[in-house]
């Protein structure tokens, strides 16, 4: 099994980002544990976890691009539905009662093939955009702090 691990080259600067993205691989990592265990209860949990929490961050970075006026937001936000449709369908076949070990496979496989590439290309193009963004947001709350 290919192991799927947070690397510096995945380093996109904007803190939240990251650690998101961080936690991604640690529920990654939580899956192949359960797995190891053959424990399907657990596997069901943390293959759930995982598809929730990515999804969930998928939304958050769309709304850091629409606050950062990202021009390209609407074709990565089509990689997101895509992506969500897919995540969906492991969802489904896990509560559908089908093989815990044998989704939860696919699912590591897939969620953590597509994030490992989303990161490097999609992910890297709206961070100069967010960042200034979030900077600015920054700057104008701590001279409303200062100067009121
Ligand atoms: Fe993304």
């Amino acid at each position: 099994m290919q192991q799927f691990q947070w690397v510096a080259a995945f380093e996109t600067g904007i803190d939240v980002v990251d650690s998101q993205h961080k936690r991604i691989f640690e529920y990654l990592k939580e899956v192949d544990n359960a797995i190891k265990l053959q424990d399907n209860d657990a596997i069901k949990a943390v293959a759930k976890a995982l598809i929730d929490y990515s999804i969930s961050h998928n939304a958050f970075e769309e709304t850091l691009m629409e606050r950062a006026k990202y021009p390209v937001l609407a074709a990565h936000s089509k990689v997101h539905e895509a992506f969500r449709a897919r995540a969906l369908s492991y969802d489904k076949r896990l509560e559908a009662g089908e093989d815990p070990i044998k989704v939860a496979k696919e699912v590591r496989s897939d969620i953590g093939l597509w994030l490992t590439n989303h990161i490097q290309r999609d992910d890297k193009d709206y961070v100069p955009y967010v960042k200034k963004s979030l900077e600015g947001g920054f700057v104008s709350r701590m001279i409303k702090r200062c100067f009121a």
